[in-house]
């Protein structure tokens, strides 16, 4: 038994290769960052920004921090996928907006902003971990996406933070999580790897 979401799942690959000339438009990409952005995050913070490299000098100058992944500029689009340190103030305006519009209880968005300050204020480990938590949920969100339109991606962790810290002026608290290689898959890269047998990772508690 399955259905199209779990078809999309079961075939999905890392592209090896990108076929180059391949061209997004804007709309599709922001349709596909729209639909990454559905992922969840703690307390809804939503910290993550995505900046997007399209064109031929900005993908070059990501490749260059990138290790000369020659996929960065053979990808119609590559999106770095930063994490945000959270932000209480502007929670507890959204979850208020929430509020008045009654999708929440009152009184969560003070509750909520609070939990965020004691969690996370002073704490950069929590922060750096919500980060990487949430910009990966975002991640395998917008892979799914492009994958449903018959696009094909990669996750990428081969950058130099720091280099991409710089070259895309990132805040001194915001963190490169991941690259998210979009394209055409070249037709002579690599099929699907095998998976471990279900068996034997899981277990019941
Ligand atoms: C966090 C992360 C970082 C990765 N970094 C790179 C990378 O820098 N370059 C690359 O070619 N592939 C990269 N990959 C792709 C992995 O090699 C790939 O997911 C893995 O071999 C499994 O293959 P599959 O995704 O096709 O199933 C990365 C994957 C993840 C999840």
């Amino acid at each position: 038994m399955s259905n199209p979401v779990q078809d999309l799942i079961s075939k999905r690959v890392s592209a090896g290769l990108f076929s180059p000339g391949l061209q997004l438009e804007r709309p599709a990409i922001e349709r596909l960052i729209g639909l990454a952005m559905r992922a969840p995050s703690a307390y809804h913070l939503q910290n993550w920004r995505f900046i997007v490299a399209d064109t031929d000098a900005a993908k070059q100058r990501l490749r260059a921090v990138s290790y000369n992944q020659s996929k960065v500029t053979e990808a119609a689009a590559v999106v770095i996928m930063v994490g945000t340190k959270p932000d209480a103030d502007r929670l507890q305006a959204d979850l208020a907006r929430a509020v008045a519009a009654s999708v929440l209880p009152r009184g969560i968005d003070a509750e909520w902003a609070a939990a965020v300050r004691a969690k996370y204020d002073g704490n950069p480990e929590a922060v750096r971990d919500e980060a990487i938590r949430s910009v990966s949920l975002a991640a395998a969100t917008l892979m799914i996406a492009a994958d449903s339109e018959g696009l094909a991606t990669c996750p990428m962790n081969g950058f130099d933070p720091a280099g991409v810290a710089r070259e895309f002026h990132l805040a001194a608290d915001e963190i490169p999580v991941m690259l998210v290689a979009i394209g055409q898959i070249a037709p002579e890269a690599w099929s699907q790897k095998p998976r471990l047998p279900v068996a034997e990772l899981l277990s019941y508690a």
